[in-house]
């Protein structure tokens, strides 16, 4: 999605100060572009209020962390720092980015001696994916990269690094008339979006792969929570791509894709059913509560 030239004329938080968007900027010379020592959040704010911020916060802190890096702020600093930025940028509705990264103090594998820094940006991104097209459901084309093995890369931090794969998965599908890219996992099992989480329903039932191998999305924990409070039947477990290709349904989860129907996976087709949109309007109202 093209970055709105609206965003350009607001504020992003750097280090502890709000610059202009021109102004907030870094070396070329910084690890974190050359060695993907970087981890990043994806938020949304709903009528004034950051869905989950506090998760998504303790989320890049964790992730920094796994990353060995320590932010030179506390949790509550981040918290305000988001707060802020959104009433500089006076939005309501907004997309929030925060991020985390190496400076170039020492280039090279190790970094020990290298600034870590922290920024935010926030400003209006609709949904990943058009209105029609969640409506009707998107097509995903199965990548030929693989979620790595958790020994591999650290599966739970949201990093920079794991998310190569993602974007070439991503323009591989684009180029063959898709709108997004299934990663299944290295052994074999269906895996999640290159930016989003997979659920299907069989039967009545939702199932959606365990942690193993794919972020365990915020908005997939929120997803399974309103599942359970519908009396539907949740299982988080091991699906193969032919227990996938016989779903009565099947819908993507995240930040940025929201709950997004899928209409096609490859050659394999789904309706938008009643689950998908129960559960699509159940979150539309919970995020904007
Ligand atoms: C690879 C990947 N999986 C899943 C998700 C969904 O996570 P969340 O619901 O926390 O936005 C995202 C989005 O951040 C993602 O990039």
């Amino acid at each position: 999605m093209l970055m709105p030239e609206e965003a350009k004329k607001g504020y992003l938080w750097v280090n502890g100060e709000i610059k202009p968007w021109a102004e907030a900027t870094t070396h070329l010379i910084t690890h974190g572009l050359h060695y993907a020592s970087s981890v990043f959040e994806g938020e949304r704010a709903y009528n004034g209020k950051i869905f989950k911020s506090l998760q998504h916060t303790e989320r890049l802190f964790n992730s920094a962390n796994i990353l060995g890096m320590t932010i030179p702020f506390s949790i509550e600093d981040i918290e305000n720092a988001k707060k802020e930025l959104l009433k500089k940028n006076n939005l309501d509705e907004a997309y929030i980015r925060a991020f985390v990264w190496r400076g170039g103090e020492e280039m090279g594998i190790s970094a020990q001696a290298s600034s870590i820094n922290i920024a935010v940006g926030a400003w209006y991104w609709p949904c990943y994916f058009p209105e029609e097209l969640r409506n009707n459901g998107i097509k995903l084309a199965t990548s030929k990269w693989l979620r790595p093995d958790p020994r591999t890369s650290p599966v739970q931090a949201k990093a920079a690094g794991g998310y190569m794969i993602g974007t070439m998965s991503k323009h591989t599908a684009n180029d063959q008339g898709y709108h997004d890219a299934l990663l299944l996992d290295y052994k074999g099992r269906v895996g999640e979006a290159s930016g989003a989480n997979l659920f299907m329903i069989k039967d009545g039932i939702l199932k959606t792969p365990t942690t193993e191998c794919v972020l365990n999305g915020i908005t997939r924990q929120t997803i399974i929570e309103l599942a359970k409070n519908n009396n539907i039947t949740v299982e988080e477990t091991d699906i193969m791509p032919d227990e996938l290709y016989n779903a009565d349904e099947v819908f993507l989860t995240g930040t940025a894709a929201e709950i997004t129907a899928v209409g096609a996976i490859d050659g394999h087709t789904y309706i938008v059913g009643d689950v998908t949109n129960l559960l699509r309007s159940e979150y539309e109202a919970l995020v904007r509560r």
